[in-house]
């Protein structure tokens, strides 16, 4: 932040140097014309009509100058703005991207799915103070497993983790056995499907938005996800179907719709293990049960980690894990969470008393 400071104040004063000095040379140099040239007229030794040619001379002269003298600017402004683009691409992955005890391939698949596991995870935040402290956690091959918690309680962090966004501070997670630092990226990455809290999406079209999941995907495939994700009407509604540009210059897309692509796009990827964070938007009914449907189809037979805040999602994971300020503070099935009394128990009995409370937020905020 700092350089970019310094770079852009530098900027700045070059250009408050050369565009006042160059005005003032402008300025000038008629100033120089107009005095000699209206002596020499006063002397009688050039008409008027010659001096005033020789005006507009000047200002011919000097246009060109000054339209050098912006493209010069727009040349270093690129010029920066390319360095910095090569700079990211040119960049090493992370140190620890590299494993020490070099790689190993996953055993075979046995099914759809792998197991995850967390094992005795601390982690903080390369500038802040530890923000999980020694969690550890097993998720069976195929099951899925809810966390709730209060806001900031670390739960996109911890999710997060096994797409390896971060690396824990200690501790180890581990894909059918194998610590993530000893998977190559490339083969994490296909494992590994990621639905973030904000779905993201290219200025490209609905297609090659969810081609990203599955390069060279049929337009069966495209047709198939898309209906099971609960996406297939709305798409086909639009002038170009799944050929119209989505983003910034193309179509406006509400949240429930962008939501309901980016799980499209991770149904035709195909991951064994799938990381969810589901989104806060608040939509309509209808929106809610269509994206219900599309997460019921996404989630079915994989492993799965949901950052959970609609109370349906919760209702329907095989495991709840209650996280509050970096720990798991309760595990287990709704029913014996609710046997058990503790908070999650108190929470939905909150939810009971209020049906107007719909997110576990909401729920969080009342107990
Ligand atoms: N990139 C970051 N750098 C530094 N601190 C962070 C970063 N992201 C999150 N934190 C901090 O880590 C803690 C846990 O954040 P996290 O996003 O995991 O919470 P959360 O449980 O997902 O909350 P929410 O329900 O609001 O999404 C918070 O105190 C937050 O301020
Ligand atoms: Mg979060």
């Amino acid at each position: 932040a700092q350089d970019v400071r310094t770079a852009s104040l530098g900027i700045m004063k070059a250009w408050a140097f050369y565009s006042p000095s160059m005005a003032w040379f402008a300025a000038a140099g008629t100033c120089l014309v107009l005095w000699v040239g209206g002596r020499s007229v006063l002397e009688g030794k050039m008409a008027v009509g010659e001096l005033v040619a020789f005006l507009l001379y000047v200002g011919m002269f000097y246009e060109p100058v000054s339209r050098l003298h912006s493209l010069n600017q727009l040349i270093q402004a690129g010029r920066a703005a390319g360095e910095r683009v090569f700079a990211i691409l040119d960049a090493e992955p992370e140190p620890g991207h590299i494993p020490a005890a070099g790689l190993r391939p996953l055993p075979s698949r046995q099914d759809s799915s792998r197991q995850v596991i967390f094992r005795n995870i601390h982690f903080s935040y390369r500038t802040g103070k530890e923000v999980l402290h020694g969690i550890d956690l097993t998720i069976p091959s195929g099951t899925s497993l809810a966390l709730v918690g209060p806001t900031g309680a670390g739960k996109t962090t911890l999710a997060s983790l096994v797409a390896r966004f971060h690396d824990p501070t200690s501790g180890e997670v581990l894909l059918d056995g194998v610590p993530l630092p000893r998977i190559s990226l490339p083969e994490l990455r296909r494992e590994v499907g990621v639905v973030t809290q904000e779905p993201f999406l290219f200025q490209a079209t609905i297609r090659e938005n969810l081609e990203l999941g599955k390069p060279g995907a049929s337009d069966m495939e495209i047709e198939t996800v898309l209906r099971a994700a609960c996406a297939f009407d709305f798409v086909q509604a639009l002038s170009e179907g799944w050929n119209s540009k989505v983003g910034e210059r193309g179509v406006r897309l509400s949240a429930g719709e962008r939501q309901r692509l980016s799980i499209a796009r991770a149904l035709l990827k195909d991951p064994p293990v799938l990381v969810l964070d589901e989104a806060t938007a608040s939509v309509d009914t209808a929106t809610e049960k269509q994206i219900q449907q599309a997460l019921d189809h996404l989630l079915a037979g994989r492993t799965s980690i949901v950052v959970a805040h609609r109370l349906s999602t919760v209702r329907k994971a095989d495991r709840i894990a209650v996280v509050e300020a970096g720990r798991i503070i309760e595990i287990g099935k709704h029913d014996e969470l609710i046997k058990k009394g503790g908070l999650y128990a108190k929470l939905w009995s909150i939810q009971s008393e209020h049906a107007e409370l719909h997110t576990i937020e909401d729920l969080f905020t009342a107990s």
